[in-house]
């Protein structure tokens, strides 16, 4: 398995792992304040399940169609991009607008890193007609 995609995956359960326990924290101390919340839910969903999914769409699905990944460098710059955007966005939301939206826009750029790459890699390759 490619190491960027095993990472994804790595990152993908250790996001699991801090959610729940986050999730758990606001289950005992009643602790429902809109930063958490938001935390919670974006470290499960942009964390969790969409890191699990790069990791096993960056191996799998480009051999649906036989072909490599068509660019592995973005695929590499798309993991820091990813995780350091997500890191900031759900730190610093609800504290900084300005600082959380650059980290938003930044995590919309790792989305169509993930995308873009995904289209080209399973594009039909000419013999396939
Ligand atoms: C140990 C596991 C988990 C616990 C204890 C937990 C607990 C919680 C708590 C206490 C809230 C706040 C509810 C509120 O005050 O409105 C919440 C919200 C939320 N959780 Fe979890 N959660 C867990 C796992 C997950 C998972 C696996 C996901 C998604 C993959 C998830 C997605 C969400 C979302 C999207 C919200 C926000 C829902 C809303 O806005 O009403 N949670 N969770
Ligand atoms: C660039 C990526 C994303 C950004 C910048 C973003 C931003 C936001 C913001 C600003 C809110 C409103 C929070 C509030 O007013 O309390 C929100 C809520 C929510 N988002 Fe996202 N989101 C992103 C991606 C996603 C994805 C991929 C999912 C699902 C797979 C998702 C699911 C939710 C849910 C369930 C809520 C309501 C629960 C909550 O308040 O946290 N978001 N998001």
């Amino acid at each position: 398995m490619d190491p960027t995609a095993k990472n994804f995956v790595f990152a993908g359960l250790i996001y699991f792992f801090i959610s729940a326990c986050l999730g758990l924290l606001m289950v005992f101390y009643d602790m429902d304040q809109p930063q958490l919340i938001f935390a919670h839910s974006h470290l499960n969903l942009l964390g969790w399940v969409s890191m699990m999914i790069y990791g096993v769409g960056y191996h799998i699905l480009p051999r649906f169609s036989g072909n490599p990944i068509a660019y592995p460098k973005l695929m590499q710059m798309h993991f820091w991009v990813a995780n350091i955007s997500l890191l900031g966005l759900v730190s610093l939301w609800g504290y900084s607008a300005l600082l959380a939206g650059l980290f938003a826009a930044l995590q919309v750029c790792a989305i169509g890193m993930f995308v873009l790459n995904m289209f080209m890699s399973m594009r039909p390759t000419p013999t396939e007609g």
